[in-house]
Protein backbone atom coordinates (compact mmCIF):
# COMPACT_ATOMS: atom_id res chain seq x y z
CA UNK A 1 0.00 0.00 0.00
CA UNK A 2 0.95 3.84 -0.69
CA UNK A 3 2.52 5.73 1.90
CA UNK A 4 -0.29 7.51 3.43
CA UNK A 5 -0.32 10.01 6.37
CA UNK A 6 -1.75 8.79 10.19
CA UNK A 7 -2.54 10.81 12.86
CA UNK A 8 -3.25 8.56 15.93
CA UNK A 9 -5.08 10.52 18.53
CA UNK A 10 -5.10 8.91 22.02
CA UNK A 11 -7.19 9.75 24.52
CA UNK A 12 -6.53 8.90 28.84
CA UNK A 13 -6.98 4.84 29.38
CA UNK A 14 -5.02 2.72 30.38
CA UNK A 15 -4.54 1.25 26.81
CA UNK A 16 -2.85 4.25 25.68
CA UNK A 17 0.31 2.18 26.73
CA UNK A 18 -0.36 0.36 23.42
CA UNK A 19 -0.20 3.41 21.77
CA UNK A 20 3.83 3.18 20.57
CA UNK A 21 3.40 0.03 19.31
CA UNK A 22 0.17 1.01 17.16
CA UNK A 23 2.63 3.67 15.81
CA UNK A 24 5.85 1.32 15.54
CA UNK A 25 2.71 -1.21 13.35
CA UNK A 26 1.41 1.33 11.38
CA UNK A 27 5.01 2.99 10.63
CA UNK A 28 5.90 -0.35 9.54
CA UNK A 29 3.30 -0.58 7.09
CA UNK A 30 4.88 2.24 5.35
CA UNK A 31 2.82 5.46 6.62
CA UNK A 32 3.84 8.96 8.03
CA UNK A 33 2.30 8.84 11.86
CA UNK A 34 2.21 11.77 14.06
CA UNK A 35 0.24 11.77 17.39
CA UNK A 36 -1.83 14.25 19.36
CA UNK A 37 -2.91 13.03 22.92
CA UNK A 38 -5.73 14.47 25.50
CA UNK A 39 -4.18 15.70 28.51
CA UNK A 40 -5.56 12.69 30.20
CA UNK A 41 -3.39 10.11 28.03
CA UNK A 42 -0.29 11.83 29.09
CA UNK A 43 -1.39 10.05 31.95
CA UNK A 44 -0.72 6.48 30.73
CA UNK A 45 2.16 7.16 28.11
CA UNK A 46 5.09 9.56 27.69
CA UNK A 47 4.70 12.13 24.72
CA UNK A 48 8.85 10.94 24.33
CA UNK A 49 8.38 7.85 23.89
CA UNK A 50 5.65 8.26 21.19
CA UNK A 51 7.58 11.01 19.31
CA UNK A 52 10.68 8.24 19.65
CA UNK A 53 8.63 5.87 17.31
CA UNK A 54 6.88 8.22 15.41
CA UNK A 55 9.39 10.98 14.71
CA UNK A 56 7.73 13.31 14.96
CA UNK A 57 6.65 15.86 17.36
CA UNK A 58 3.55 14.96 20.10
CA UNK A 59 0.59 17.42 19.70
CA UNK A 60 -1.26 17.72 23.01
CA UNK A 61 -1.86 21.76 24.00
CA UNK A 62 -4.66 23.40 22.43
CA UNK A 63 -2.75 26.29 23.67
CA UNK A 64 0.33 25.96 23.74
CA UNK A 65 1.34 28.59 21.65
CA UNK A 66 4.61 26.71 20.65
CA UNK A 67 3.19 23.87 19.46
CA UNK A 68 0.47 25.60 17.73
CA UNK A 69 3.18 27.57 15.89
CA UNK A 70 4.97 24.61 14.81
CA UNK A 71 1.84 23.05 13.36
CA UNK A 72 -2.06 24.30 14.57
CA UNK A 73 -4.60 22.48 15.11
CA UNK A 74 -6.37 22.93 12.14
CA UNK A 75 -3.14 21.97 9.85
CA UNK A 76 -3.24 18.92 11.56
CA UNK A 77 -6.85 18.08 10.80
CA UNK A 78 -6.12 18.81 7.45
CA UNK A 79 -2.26 16.91 7.22
CA UNK A 80 -3.98 13.24 7.93
CA UNK A 81 -5.51 11.28 5.61
CA UNK A 82 -6.87 9.24 8.07
CA UNK A 83 -7.51 9.75 11.97
CA UNK A 84 -7.52 6.98 13.94
CA UNK A 85 -8.21 7.18 17.96
CA UNK A 86 -6.92 4.26 19.90
CA UNK A 87 -7.99 4.21 22.80
CA UNK A 88 -10.78 6.13 22.53
CA UNK A 89 -12.63 5.96 25.89
CA UNK A 90 -16.50 6.46 26.77
CA UNK A 91 -15.86 9.91 27.61
CA UNK A 92 -13.92 10.88 24.66
CA UNK A 93 -16.80 9.14 22.32
CA UNK A 94 -19.59 11.00 23.97
CA UNK A 95 -17.91 14.51 23.24
CA UNK A 96 -17.46 13.22 19.45
CA UNK A 97 -21.05 12.49 19.42
CA UNK A 98 -21.85 15.45 20.58
CA UNK A 99 -19.40 17.81 18.46
CA UNK A 100 -17.27 19.13 21.80
CA UNK A 101 -14.30 21.00 20.77
CA UNK A 102 -12.65 21.71 24.29
CA UNK A 103 -8.78 19.96 23.90
CA UNK A 104 -6.76 19.28 20.94
CA UNK A 105 -8.01 16.15 20.24
CA UNK A 106 -11.57 16.84 20.21
CA UNK A 107 -10.99 20.01 18.34
CA UNK A 108 -8.99 18.18 15.61
CA UNK A 109 -11.67 15.88 15.56
CA UNK A 110 -14.24 18.31 14.50
CA UNK A 111 -12.42 20.39 12.08
CA UNK A 112 -10.68 17.22 10.27
CA UNK A 113 -12.55 15.91 6.58
CA UNK A 114 -10.64 12.83 6.85
CA UNK A 115 -12.51 9.46 7.71
CA UNK A 116 -11.57 8.57 11.52
CA UNK A 117 -11.42 4.83 13.46
CA UNK A 118 -12.40 4.34 16.56
CA UNK A 119 -10.51 1.82 18.62
CA UNK A 120 -12.88 1.99 21.59
CA UNK A 121 -11.42 0.84 24.72
CA UNK A 122 -13.52 1.04 28.87
CA UNK A 123 -14.70 -0.88 31.18
CA UNK A 124 -18.18 -3.51 30.05
CA UNK A 125 -20.89 -1.61 32.08
CA UNK A 126 -19.62 1.57 30.68
CA UNK A 127 -19.60 0.23 27.11
CA UNK A 128 -22.77 -1.32 27.13
CA UNK A 129 -24.44 1.83 28.93
CA UNK A 130 -27.16 3.16 27.12
CA UNK A 131 -25.58 6.75 26.60
CA UNK A 132 -22.70 4.83 24.93
CA UNK A 133 -24.25 2.99 23.14
CA UNK A 134 -26.58 5.75 21.74
CA UNK A 135 -23.34 7.57 21.20
CA UNK A 136 -22.01 5.12 18.99
CA UNK A 137 -25.22 4.86 16.78
CA UNK A 138 -24.79 8.57 16.27
CA UNK A 139 -21.14 8.23 15.10
CA UNK A 140 -22.18 5.27 13.00
CA UNK A 141 -25.02 7.51 11.26
CA UNK A 142 -21.92 9.86 10.59
CA UNK A 143 -19.19 7.51 8.90
CA UNK A 144 -17.47 7.17 11.78
CA UNK A 145 -15.76 3.36 11.84
CA UNK A 146 -14.98 1.09 14.43
CA UNK A 147 -12.82 -1.82 15.51
CA UNK A 148 -13.48 -3.63 18.73
CA UNK A 149 -13.88 -3.70 21.25
CA UNK A 150 -12.95 -7.33 22.01
CA UNK A 151 -14.16 -9.18 24.89
CA UNK A 152 -11.60 -10.50 27.76
CA UNK A 153 -10.06 -9.52 30.91
CA UNK A 154 -10.24 -5.83 31.69
CA UNK A 155 -7.50 -3.60 33.41
CA UNK A 156 -10.45 -2.63 36.03
CA UNK A 157 -10.91 -6.31 36.92
CA UNK A 158 -14.25 -6.84 35.23
CA UNK A 159 -14.73 -9.56 32.48
CA UNK A 160 -16.09 -8.60 28.77
CA UNK A 161 -16.50 -6.40 26.25
CA UNK A 162 -14.19 -3.37 26.74
CA UNK A 163 -10.73 -4.38 25.54
CA UNK A 164 -8.60 -2.19 23.47
CA UNK A 165 -8.32 -4.19 20.04
CA UNK A 166 -4.66 -5.16 19.27
CA UNK A 167 -2.51 -2.85 17.62
CA UNK A 168 -1.95 -5.02 14.52
CA UNK A 169 -5.93 -5.74 14.28
CA UNK A 170 -5.84 -1.43 14.97
CA UNK A 171 -3.50 -1.14 11.79
CA UNK A 172 -5.24 -3.90 9.58
CA UNK A 173 -8.44 -2.01 10.35
CA UNK A 174 -6.98 1.10 9.15
CA UNK A 175 -5.77 -0.10 5.85
CA UNK A 176 -9.59 -0.51 5.15
CA UNK A 177 -10.22 2.53 5.74
CA UNK A 178 -7.55 3.57 3.25
CA UNK A 179 -9.17 2.46 0.57
CA UNK A 180 -8.50 4.59 -2.86
CA UNK A 181 -11.19 6.19 -3.76
CA UNK A 182 -11.68 4.61 -6.74
CA UNK A 183 -15.54 5.40 -7.16
CA UNK A 184 -14.98 9.21 -7.95
CA UNK A 185 -17.09 10.53 -10.71
CA UNK A 186 -19.78 7.77 -10.42
CA UNK A 187 -22.88 8.47 -9.29
CA UNK A 188 -24.31 5.55 -6.77
CA UNK A 189 -28.39 5.27 -5.96
CA UNK A 190 -29.03 2.76 -2.49
CA UNK A 191 -32.34 2.22 -1.22
CA UNK A 192 -32.59 0.93 2.11
CA UNK A 193 -34.84 0.20 4.65
CA UNK A 194 -38.29 -1.03 4.58
CA UNK A 195 -41.97 0.65 2.69
CA UNK A 196 -45.04 1.61 4.83
CA UNK A 197 -47.84 1.40 2.89
CA UNK A 198 -51.13 2.44 4.60
CA UNK A 199 -54.14 1.55 5.71
CA UNK A 200 -55.60 4.40 7.18
CA UNK A 201 -54.78 7.72 9.26
CA UNK A 202 -52.60 5.40 11.79
CA UNK A 203 -51.83 2.16 10.38
CA UNK A 204 -49.68 0.94 7.48
CA UNK A 205 -48.35 -2.79 6.27
CA UNK A 206 -44.34 -2.83 6.87
CA UNK A 207 -41.37 -4.57 7.75
CA UNK A 208 -38.71 -5.43 9.83
CA UNK A 209 -36.44 -3.85 8.05
CA UNK A 210 -34.12 -1.34 9.84
CA UNK A 211 -32.21 0.51 7.25
CA UNK A 212 -28.59 -0.71 8.69
CA UNK A 213 -27.39 -2.78 5.29
CA UNK A 214 -28.70 0.01 3.15
CA UNK A 215 -27.16 2.77 5.27
CA UNK A 216 -24.07 0.33 5.65
CA UNK A 217 -23.91 0.28 1.48
CA UNK A 218 -24.79 4.38 0.79
CA UNK A 219 -21.62 5.20 3.29
CA UNK A 220 -19.47 2.75 1.78
CA UNK A 221 -19.51 4.17 -2.08
CA UNK A 222 -19.54 7.77 -0.28
CA UNK A 223 -16.24 6.72 1.22
CA UNK A 224 -14.98 5.14 -2.22
CA UNK A 225 -15.51 8.86 -3.67
CA UNK A 226 -18.97 8.47 -5.51
CA UNK A 227 -21.83 10.94 -5.02
CA UNK A 228 -24.31 9.10 -3.38
CA UNK A 229 -28.21 9.54 -3.22
CA UNK A 230 -29.65 7.22 -0.31
CA UNK A 231 -33.82 6.67 -0.91
CA UNK A 232 -34.55 5.83 2.96
CA UNK A 233 -37.90 4.10 3.52
CA UNK A 234 -38.78 3.62 7.33
CA UNK A 235 -35.33 3.71 9.49
CA UNK A 236 -34.32 5.83 12.42
CA UNK A 237 -30.76 5.92 11.42
CA UNK A 238 -28.84 8.75 10.91
CA UNK A 239 -27.59 10.13 7.46
CA UNK A 240 -24.29 8.63 6.76
CA UNK A 241 -21.92 11.47 6.05
CA UNK A 242 -21.04 12.59 2.49
CA UNK A 243 -24.33 10.91 1.19
CA UNK A 244 -27.77 12.85 -0.03
CA UNK A 245 -30.67 11.13 1.66
CA UNK A 246 -34.48 11.38 -0.09
CA UNK A 247 -37.01 10.39 2.54
CA UNK A 248 -40.22 8.35 1.46
CA UNK A 249 -42.60 6.18 3.24
CA UNK A 250 -44.50 4.04 0.22
CA UNK A 251 -43.50 1.55 -2.05
CA UNK A 252 -44.84 4.52 -4.91
CA UNK A 253 -43.24 7.16 -2.91
CA UNK A 254 -39.98 4.92 -3.15
CA UNK A 255 -40.61 4.17 -7.19
CA UNK A 256 -41.04 8.11 -7.90
CA UNK A 257 -37.73 9.02 -5.76
CA UNK A 258 -35.76 5.85 -7.77
CA UNK A 259 -37.07 7.04 -10.76
CA UNK A 260 -36.23 11.19 -10.40
CA UNK A 261 -32.51 9.86 -9.08
CA UNK A 262 -32.07 6.90 -11.95
CA UNK A 263 -30.96 8.71 -14.96
CA UNK A 264 -27.69 10.40 -13.76
CA UNK A 265 -26.92 7.10 -11.99
CA UNK A 266 -24.15 4.35 -13.05
CA UNK A 267 -24.71 1.75 -10.36
CA UNK A 268 -28.37 1.32 -8.32
CA UNK A 269 -28.20 -1.24 -5.13
CA UNK A 270 -31.98 -1.64 -3.98
CA UNK A 271 -31.21 -3.06 -0.31
CA UNK A 272 -34.44 -2.01 0.48
CA UNK A 273 -37.47 -4.05 1.49
CA UNK A 274 -39.78 -2.64 -0.37
CA UNK A 275 -43.90 -3.94 0.41
CA UNK A 276 -45.11 -6.93 -2.39
CA UNK A 277 -48.75 -5.91 -1.78
CA UNK A 278 -50.62 -2.31 -1.03
CA UNK A 279 -53.99 -1.66 1.02
CA UNK A 280 -56.12 -0.69 -2.27
CA UNK A 281 -57.29 1.85 -0.79
CA UNK A 282 -55.93 3.78 2.20
CA UNK A 283 -58.46 5.94 4.47
CA UNK A 284 -57.35 8.79 5.34
CA UNK A 285 -59.34 9.17 8.97
CA UNK A 286 -58.59 6.69 11.43
CA UNK A 287 -60.85 3.42 11.04
CA UNK A 288 -63.06 3.20 14.42
CA UNK A 289 -63.19 0.43 16.10
CA UNK A 290 -66.68 0.76 16.39
CA UNK A 291 -67.68 0.99 12.72
CA UNK A 292 -67.63 -3.00 12.89
CA UNK A 293 -70.07 -5.20 14.95
CA UNK A 294 -68.46 -6.36 18.35
CA UNK A 295 -65.75 -9.26 17.66
CA UNK A 296 -66.59 -9.38 13.90
CA UNK A 297 -63.17 -9.26 11.76
CA UNK A 298 -61.67 -6.97 8.62
CA UNK A 299 -60.53 -7.88 5.58
CA UNK A 300 -58.09 -5.61 3.70
CA UNK A 301 -57.98 -5.96 0.26
CA UNK A 302 -54.23 -5.95 -1.16
CA UNK A 303 -53.10 -4.87 -4.79
CA UNK A 304 -49.23 -5.65 -5.99
CA UNK A 305 -47.23 -2.72 -6.11
CA UNK A 306 -44.95 -2.45 -8.87
CA UNK A 307 -41.40 -4.10 -8.74
CA UNK A 308 -39.08 -1.30 -9.02
CA UNK A 309 -35.79 -3.20 -9.40
CA UNK A 310 -37.60 -5.24 -12.43
CA UNK A 311 -38.50 -1.79 -13.66
CA UNK A 312 -35.58 0.12 -13.59
CA UNK A 313 -33.48 -3.46 -15.25
CA UNK A 314 -35.42 -2.97 -18.33
CA UNK A 315 -33.98 0.63 -18.53
CA UNK A 316 -30.68 -0.61 -17.44
CA UNK A 317 -28.33 0.69 -20.42
CA UNK A 318 -24.72 0.14 -19.38
CA UNK A 319 -25.58 0.86 -15.47
CA UNK A 320 -24.45 -1.99 -12.86
CA UNK A 321 -28.03 -2.97 -11.31
CA UNK A 322 -27.50 -5.14 -7.62
CA UNK A 323 -30.80 -6.55 -6.30
CA UNK A 324 -31.00 -8.22 -2.64
CA UNK A 325 -33.56 -11.17 -1.84
CA UNK A 326 -34.57 -12.02 0.96
CA UNK A 327 -35.71 -15.20 1.33
CA UNK A 328 -36.45 -17.57 4.21
CA UNK A 329 -35.81 -20.74 2.60
CA UNK A 330 -34.33 -22.23 -0.76
CA UNK A 331 -32.57 -19.18 -0.29
CA UNK A 332 -30.06 -19.76 -3.91
CA UNK A 333 -32.80 -21.78 -6.04
CA UNK A 334 -35.07 -18.22 -5.10
CA UNK A 335 -32.49 -15.75 -5.97
CA UNK A 336 -31.50 -17.62 -8.93
CA UNK A 337 -35.02 -17.16 -10.19
CA UNK A 338 -35.15 -13.00 -9.11
CA UNK A 339 -31.68 -12.79 -11.16
CA UNK A 340 -33.21 -14.37 -14.41
CA UNK A 341 -36.85 -12.84 -13.64
CA UNK A 342 -35.69 -9.28 -12.38
CA UNK A 343 -32.49 -8.78 -14.99
CA UNK A 344 -29.92 -7.26 -12.55
CA UNK A 345 -26.02 -7.71 -12.36
CA UNK A 346 -25.89 -9.46 -8.91
CA UNK A 347 -28.00 -10.25 -6.50
CA UNK A 348 -27.41 -9.87 -2.97
CA UNK A 349 -29.32 -13.10 -1.05
CA UNK A 350 -29.72 -13.14 2.72
CA UNK A 351 -31.05 -16.29 4.28
CA UNK A 352 -33.54 -13.69 6.54
CA UNK A 353 -34.46 -16.88 8.93
CA UNK A 354 -31.20 -16.63 10.80
CA UNK A 355 -31.39 -14.61 14.06
CA UNK A 356 -27.93 -13.40 13.77
CA UNK A 357 -28.58 -12.11 10.26
CA UNK A 358 -30.37 -10.18 7.85
CA UNK A 359 -33.16 -7.97 9.53
CA UNK A 360 -32.07 -5.40 12.14
CA UNK A 361 -29.02 -7.04 13.35
CA UNK A 362 -25.37 -5.51 12.49
CA UNK A 363 -24.57 -8.64 10.71
CA UNK A 364 -25.19 -10.20 7.34
CA UNK A 365 -24.60 -13.54 6.07
CA UNK A 366 -24.90 -13.03 2.19
CA UNK A 367 -24.59 -14.95 -0.90
CA UNK A 368 -23.65 -12.90 -4.40
CA UNK A 369 -25.60 -14.85 -6.90
CA UNK A 370 -24.41 -14.16 -10.43
CA UNK A 371 -25.79 -14.77 -13.71
CA UNK A 372 -23.50 -17.31 -14.80
CA UNK A 373 -24.56 -19.32 -12.22
CA UNK A 374 -21.68 -18.82 -9.87
CA UNK A 375 -22.62 -18.39 -6.00
CA UNK A 376 -19.73 -16.87 -3.38
CA UNK A 377 -20.95 -17.65 -0.25
CA UNK A 378 -19.53 -15.28 2.17
CA UNK A 379 -19.01 -15.53 6.08
CA UNK A 380 -21.47 -13.90 8.90
CA UNK A 381 -19.98 -9.88 8.44
CA UNK A 382 -20.90 -6.44 9.63
CA UNK A 383 -22.87 -4.79 7.14
CA UNK A 384 -19.73 -2.17 6.79
CA UNK A 385 -17.62 -5.64 5.55
CA UNK A 386 -20.85 -6.72 3.30
CA UNK A 387 -20.83 -3.81 2.00
CA UNK A 388 -17.10 -3.57 1.56
CA UNK A 389 -16.83 -7.07 -0.69
CA UNK A 390 -19.90 -5.66 -2.74
CA UNK A 391 -18.21 -2.29 -3.88
CA UNK A 392 -15.16 -4.64 -4.68
CA UNK A 393 -17.15 -7.01 -6.75
CA UNK A 394 -18.97 -3.78 -8.57
CA UNK A 395 -15.64 -2.73 -9.04
CA UNK A 396 -14.44 -5.63 -11.01
CA UNK A 397 -18.01 -5.85 -12.47
CA UNK A 398 -17.36 -2.30 -14.01
CA UNK A 399 -13.42 -3.01 -15.05
CA UNK A 400 -14.35 -6.03 -16.97
CA UNK A 401 -17.35 -4.34 -19.17
CA UNK A 402 -19.96 -6.68 -18.27
CA UNK A 403 -22.23 -4.71 -16.67
O1 LIG B 1 -32.54 -3.18 6.69
P1 LIG B 1 -31.90 -4.26 7.54
O2 LIG B 1 -32.56 -4.44 8.88
O3 LIG B 1 -30.40 -4.04 7.64
O4 LIG B 1 -32.10 -5.66 6.80
C1 LIG B 1 -31.48 -5.90 5.56
C2 LIG B 1 -32.41 -6.60 4.57
C3 LIG B 1 -32.71 -8.02 5.06
C4 LIG B 1 -33.71 -5.82 4.40
C5 LIG B 1 -31.63 -6.62 3.19
O5 LIG B 1 -30.44 -7.32 3.34
C6 LIG B 1 -32.48 -7.23 2.09
O6 LIG B 1 -32.53 -8.42 1.91
N1 LIG B 1 -33.16 -6.36 1.30
C7 LIG B 1 -34.14 -6.78 0.27
C8 LIG B 1 -35.43 -7.14 0.91
C9 LIG B 1 -36.48 -7.52 -0.12
O7 LIG B 1 -37.40 -6.79 -0.34
O8 LIG B 1 -36.25 -8.64 -0.76
P2 LIG B 1 -37.24 -9.23 -1.90
O9 LIG B 1 -36.67 -10.57 -2.12
O10 LIG B 1 -38.63 -9.12 -1.48
O11 LIG B 1 -37.00 -8.28 -3.14
C10 LIG B 1 -36.02 -8.54 -4.13
C11 LIG B 1 -35.46 -7.25 -4.70
O12 LIG B 1 -36.48 -6.55 -5.42
C12 LIG B 1 -34.92 -6.29 -3.68
O13 LIG B 1 -33.76 -5.68 -4.21
C13 LIG B 1 -36.04 -5.27 -3.51
O14 LIG B 1 -35.54 -3.98 -3.17
C14 LIG B 1 -36.64 -5.26 -4.91
N2 LIG B 1 -38.08 -4.97 -4.95
C15 LIG B 1 -38.98 -5.79 -4.34
C16 LIG B 1 -40.32 -5.55 -4.43
C17 LIG B 1 -40.76 -4.41 -5.16
N3 LIG B 1 -42.04 -4.14 -5.27
N4 LIG B 1 -39.87 -3.62 -5.76
C18 LIG B 1 -38.54 -3.87 -5.67
O15 LIG B 1 -37.72 -3.13 -6.22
Amino acid sequence: MESRRILLAISGGIAAYKAPELVRTLRRAGHEVRCAMTPEAARFVSSLALQAVSGETVRSDLFDAGEEGEIDHIGLADWADLIVVAPCTANLLAKMAHGLADDLVTAVLLATKAPVLVAPAMNVNMWSHPATQTNLEILRGRGIRFVGPDSGELACGWEGLGRMSDPGVIAEAAAIELVPETLAGQVVLVTAGGTAEPIDAVRSVTNRSSGKMGFAIASEAARRGADVVLIAGVTSLETPHGVRRVDVQSALEMRDAVFAEFEAASIVVKAAAVADFRPIEASDRKIKKEQLDEGASMTLELVQNPDILQEICSRKENRTIVGFAAESHDVVAAAQRKLARKGCDLIVANDISRADAGFEVDENAVLFVWPSGEVEELPLLPKTGVAAQLFDRIGKLRDSGDS
